[in-house]
């Protein structure tokens, strides 16, 4: 299959969220590969259902959208090094993305598009929410959209990462990065909001108070903006791709002690930019 319009296509609400439930990723050629990465950069997120892989088709597939990135924190699952487990049980102290952030943005080439499928859900729950950067940003009055073009944030992996993940020791030094508060998507030349929670420590040109006042007041813009996000239900061999230059994420840990298990795969996106 070479271009996407020849598959039914459902958009779940007129800003974020695609889904098509008629396409084996595996059977992509590289026209098919192009329109999902195009896809995804309008849309934020798009959804399959019934993608039965094995992790080294996930990881071959992955390699396909781009660069594969390693997680800085996380341990791989052994021989897949590019493959970040998110697994929950009753034995969990924590689930990974449970909080609005987009992935890993400590990193100076943070992701770009991330791919996650689930293989074994939990019998109620477990869903994962988006929510489109560029409508957050758009949604903001001009004055504030004015100034935000103005300022740098840095991000740090301890905010995310210290205490969390055991296979690392806490005397690592995590990435720190400096990013545009608001980027340019590179294919749609929309420009999205660049601030989460997960990652961002500070606005570097402003004080500690005003900065932590500033962040507050977008990471609400951003979780009350239910407009502007898509939740989806997973099932056994559901994935999702989104594009974590313009979409942030929040995984629902509301199934506990129940067991959730997926494997993701994600690219090396490039350094955030502005065009102004
Ligand atoms: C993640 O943040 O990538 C995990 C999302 C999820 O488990 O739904």
């Amino acid at each position: 299959m070479s271009v996407l319009t020849d598959v039914t296509r459902t958009d779940l609400n007129t800003v974020v969220g695609t889904e098509l439930p008629d396409t084996d990723l595996r059977g992509l050629d590289d026209d098919g590969i192009d329109a999902i990465s195009q896809l995804v950069a309008e849309r934020g997120v798009i959804f399959f259902r019934n993608q039965k892989m094995t992790l080294t088709e996930q990881v071959e597939f992955g390699a396909r959208l781009g660069e594969l990135h390693v997680h800085p924190a996380a341990k791989a699952p052994d021989g897949f090094p590019e493959v970040l487990l998110v697994h929950t049980d009753e034995n969990s102290k924590f689930t990974a993305g449970d909080g609005w952030h987009t992935d890993v943005s400590c990193d100076a080439r943070p992701p770009g598009l991330s791919m996650l499928r689930i293989e074994q859900t939990p019998p109620t729950g477990g869903d994962t929410m988006w929510s489109s950067m560029y409508e957050a940003f758009e949604t903001l009055s001009t004055s504030m959209q004015e100034y935000l073009l103005t300022l740098t944030a840095v991000h740090r992996g301890d905010v995310a990462y210290r205490g969390r993940y055991s296979a690392r020791k806490d005397d690592v030094e995590y990435p720190v990065s400096e990013h545009p508060v608001v980027r340019t998507h590179p294919r749609t030349g929309r420009r999205a909001l660049y601030v989460n929670s997960g990652f961002t420590d500070k606005i570097k040109q402003l004080t500690r108070k005003e900065s932590d006042a500033l962040l507050a007041m977008l990471y609400d813009h951003i979780a009350y903006g239910v407009r502007f996000q898509v939740r989806f239900h997973w099932e056994p061999d559901s994935v999702a791709i989104w594009d974590n230059r313009c979409v942030q994420h929040h995984a629902s840990w509301d199934y506990f002690p129940e067991t959730r298990h997926g494997y993701r795969v994600t690219t090396v996106g490039e350094a955030p930019y502005l065009e102004i």
